[in-house]
């Protein structure tokens, strides 16, 4: 079967990934959607199972950190566009284990750069989409928002490997010409996100009658978008946004974690048919992330009047689908914490090129 693009997705069997893959294969019969992911702990094949019997899709598992894999698949396939969202994505693992996010984030990054840079002959028609994030903007006070112009100020070790790949990306732009666009958006939250985030933490530990540990005061603020939200504005900006540009995503939904963490506290009850007020008896506050940045707010005025993408789900609405899927879906919740659909998936699949 011949396809009109061939596009490589890097982490589509993560929690974003998964819905735009779920998404592009959909949406896009005649494109053939490569979906290139490691199945760490935090990759599921079990996300993609709508899709996984399509003609227009195929899962390769692999390393990105891996040069001469990463450049066979290169060569074995014509990519039309990237988009990369493979990646450490958890702020507290990146304290404990900074350097497996400077291996996935930084050199896995320059990998598939350089992959595309050394396969992509004169680069006319081609596309390579980094999937960043807000963090590497640094802190805000009490006012004000992110830009696109904000200078960077990453402050973990994750949002450090994050800004240093949007350079990377930036940089391969400027000096070789490889055509880019890269996105920076908010915390995300919805449905298949490993139960190591705050939002299905926190919904995992109400449904067990656990503590929810909040850090510090719980004053820090985040702004939250419906998964699949993000996953429109990344189809809007891989096809429509201009080469070499920057656009903010986020869902104009900023919350205190407290009051967020209350909100989930009282639909949980509502969905679980529990005294009104009981799973607020969880909360504990705990000893503060170190480094914790204090708030995270993004203007997506660009995207909305040069692209129009706009979110659609504000977080009442989406945080009462989100625990209803988690509900819904407990032997989901059940195999990703006892990493029983890694150990099924690492059966089926060697690390190859196909
Ligand atoms: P995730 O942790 O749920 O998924 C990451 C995926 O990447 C997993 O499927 C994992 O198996 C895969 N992966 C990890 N290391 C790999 C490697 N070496 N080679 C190949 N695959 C590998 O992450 P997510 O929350 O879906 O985030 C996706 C992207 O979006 C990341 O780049 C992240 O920085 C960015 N982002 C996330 C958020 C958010 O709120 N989750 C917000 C803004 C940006
Ligand atoms: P998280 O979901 O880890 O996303 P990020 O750090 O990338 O913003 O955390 C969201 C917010 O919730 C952040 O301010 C840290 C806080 N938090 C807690 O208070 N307790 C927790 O157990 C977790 C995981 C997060």
């Amino acid at each position: 079967m011949s396809f009109k693009k061939t596009i490589l997705v890097t982490g589509g069997a993560g929690f974003i990934g998964c819905h735009l893959v779920k998404l592009l294969v959909n949406k896009y019969p005649d494109y053939h959607i490569i979906n290139l992911d490691l199945l760490t702990y935090a990759g599921n094949l079990e996300n993609l199972k709508e899709v996984e019997d399509k003609d227009n899709y195929t899962f390769v598992k692999g390393d990105i950190v891996d040069s001469a894999f990463i450049n066979k698949l290169f060569e074995t396939h014509d990519f039309d566009g990237v988009i990369h969202l493979a990646a450490e994505s958890h702020v507290d693992r990146s304290i404990t284990d900074p350097m497996s996010f400077i291996k996935t984030n930084i050199v896995g990054t320059v990998n598939l750069l350089n992959a595309a840079r050394h396969n992509w002959g004169d680069f006319k028609g081609k596309r390579f989409y980094h999937v960043s994030t807000d963090e590497v903007y640094g802190s805000l006070g009490e006012t004000g928002f992110f830009v696109e112009t904000t200078p960077y100020d990453p402050r973990s070790p994750y949002s450090a490997s994050k800004a240093s790949s949007d350079h990377l990306v930036r940089a391969y732009h400027h000096t070789y010409g490889l055509p880019i666009v890269i996105s920076n958006c908010s915390n995300n939250y919805g449905p298949n996100q490993f139960p190591e985030k705050l939002i299905p933490l926190f919904i995992n530990n109400i449904k067990h009658r656990k503590t929810l540990p909040v850090y510090g005061d719980g004053k820090y603020t985040r702004d939250w978008l419906w998964v699949l939200d993000h996953a429109s504005a990344i189809d809007v900006i891989f096809h429509n946004g201009a080469d070499g540009e920057t656009y903010n995503i986020g869902g104009n939904n900023e919350w205190k974690n407290i009051d967020l963490i209350h909100v989930l506290c009282d639909v949980m009850d509502d969905l679980l048919g529990r005294a009104k007020g009981s799973s607020r008896e969880l909360i504990t506050f705990v000893k503060d992330r170190p480094g914790h940045d204090r708030r995270y707010a993004i203007d997506a005025t660009k995207l909305k009047e040069e692209l129009g993408w706009e979110p659609t789900i504000q977080s009442e609405d989406g945080m009462r689908k989100t625990a209803k899927w988690y509900l819904d879906n407990e032997s989901w919740l059940e195999n990703v914490t006892s990493g029983a659909y890694q150990q099924y998936y690492e059966k089926q699949y060697s690390t190859k090129v196909s």
